[in-house]
């Protein structure tokens, strides 16, 4: 498989480096601290094209592959991985979904907006009994001529507050389990929709996750994404390229804190020499960067695969799975090659290791990544 990045590619990297580097790094440790996403920086995010990367021209997207995608989201993620999470939801859970699974009238009413960052969308398939076990549902959704009704409840929902448009998990027919589920599009500040609590998170703590109530919310027939019972199918269907996302942007924090690590260990001395002069300090540099070699390899491999349009559900489950332990595993070393400064915010490194956590949780965890790599081994 060709690794080699095009012009293109380079020119994608540059550009979200530019911009992380530039935008994002600045407040950083505010965001964090304060628990809040700067709108102003999300209006660039979608002016540069950052939102909606994947999306076709015809719908105001950029039009690019997933490689660029996963190059850009890498970078963003490497300064501020909250950044990453809401820039990841819009493009993999929420408009790659639409843009695959949407009529033209859906593409034309929501695509457009959310592509071009204009507006911001929300993935809600998690409840409070249904995380790893997604097809225990509990969200309702009633065929009543040419509306179905909504009741439940979805938890832990990134860009919660901040999105206008939402796709949402519910039962149509419960009795027929999985292929009795649905999804649709739900527009915020339609009657009975609630947005509630706010978690207040280790990490990616600029980034807003809440939970979100319904309660006979009154969707129109025509906001259900394909034919009756596609629903479960759509949510693992979108979690699949999700996965690269989230993949990469476990490289981006640890490839993040591999490069803080790696110039401090040439600044701090102790004992009369650079503290990178030590062979312990060197064998950790060394491990850090191979394996962010090797995570690196399995993100860019998954998203090469789904651009081929191959089957790519092994492919991205393994990349998540191998780059999330990596990011757990470089953070903490980070931490621990800065000493006390890493344990304080200003070095950065402490951030990192805090967002790096949830890469391991968040669209399906380590163990269910296991329990889908096993179960394409043994088809
Ligand atoms: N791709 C495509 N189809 C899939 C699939 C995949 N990765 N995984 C399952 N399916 C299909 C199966 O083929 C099956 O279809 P058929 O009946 O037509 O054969 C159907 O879905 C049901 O599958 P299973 O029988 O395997 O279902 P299960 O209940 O045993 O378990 C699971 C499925 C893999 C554990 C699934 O529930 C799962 O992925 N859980 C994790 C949920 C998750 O990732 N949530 C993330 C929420 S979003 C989020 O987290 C966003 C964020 O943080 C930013
Ligand atoms: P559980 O499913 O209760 O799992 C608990 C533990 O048991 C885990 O270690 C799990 O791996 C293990 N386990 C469960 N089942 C098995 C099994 N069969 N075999 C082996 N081990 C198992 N969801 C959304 O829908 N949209 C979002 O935007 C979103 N954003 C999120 C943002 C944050 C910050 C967080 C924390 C979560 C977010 N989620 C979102 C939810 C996330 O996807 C779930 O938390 C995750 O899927 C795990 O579900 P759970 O928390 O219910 O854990």
């Amino acid at each position: 498989m060709d690794f080699n990045l095009s012009e293109e590619h380079l020119a994608v990297q540059e550009a979200a480096r530019d911009f992380a580097q530039n935008d994002l790094l600045p407040g950083v440790i505010e965001r964090d601290n304060e628990q809040k996403f700067d709108p102003a920086l999300l209006k660039k995010m979608g002016d540069l094209g950052f939102m909606g990367m994947m999306v076709s021209p015809e719908y105001g997207g950029g039009g690019m592959d997933t490689l660029s995608y996963v190059i850009a989201m890498e970078e963003i993620s490497k300064v501020d991985a909250s950044a990453g999470v809401i820039m990841s939801v819009n493009n993999s859970l929420v408009c790659w979904g639409l843009q695959m699974y949407g009529t033209e009238e859906q593409k034309q009413k929501y695509l457009v907006p959310l592509a071009s960052g204009n507006v911001i969308g929300a993935f809600c398939l998690s409840e409070p009994e249904a995380g790893s076990d997604a097809t225990s549902q509990h969200t309702t959704a009633v065929e009543n001529g040419d509306h179905y009704l909504i009741n439940g409840t979805k938890n832990w929902i990134t860009n919660g507050n901040s999105s206008s448009v939402c796709l949402v998990v519910a039962h149509t027919h419960p009795e027929k389990g999985h292929k009795g589920i649905n999804v649709f599009i739900i527009e915020k500040g339609t009657e009975g929709f609630v947005v509630g609590r706010k978690e207040d998170k280790m990490g990616i703590r600029a980034s807003d996750t809440h939970t979100l109530m319904f309660s006979d919310v009154n969707v129109p027939n025509e906001n259900r994404i394909g034919e009756d019972g596609f629903g479960f199918k759509f949510a693992m269907s979108t979690l699949n390229g999700g996965r690269i996302g989230i993949a990469a942007q476990a490289l981006g924090i640890a490839a993040g804190a591999f490069e803080l690590s790696l110039k401090y260990a040439q600044e701090r001395k102790t004992f009369g020499k650079p503290i990178s002069e030590h062979q312990a300090i060197q064998f950790k540099l060394s491990d850090m960067a191979t394996r962010i070699e090797a995570a690196r390899m399995l993100v860019y491999k998954a998203a090469r695969i789904k651009d081929q349009g191959k089957d790519y559900i092994k492919a991205a489950a393994m990349a998540k799975l191998y780059a999330s332990d990596v990011a757990m595993w470089v953070t903490t070393e980070a931490v621990q090659i800065h000493g006390g400064y890493g344990y304080v915010k200003e070095y950065h490194v402490e951030r990192h290791m805090r967002d790096a956590k949830i890469t391991q949780i968040y669209e399906g965890t380590s163990e269910i990544q296991k329990l889908v790599i096993a179960r394409e081994l043994l088809k």
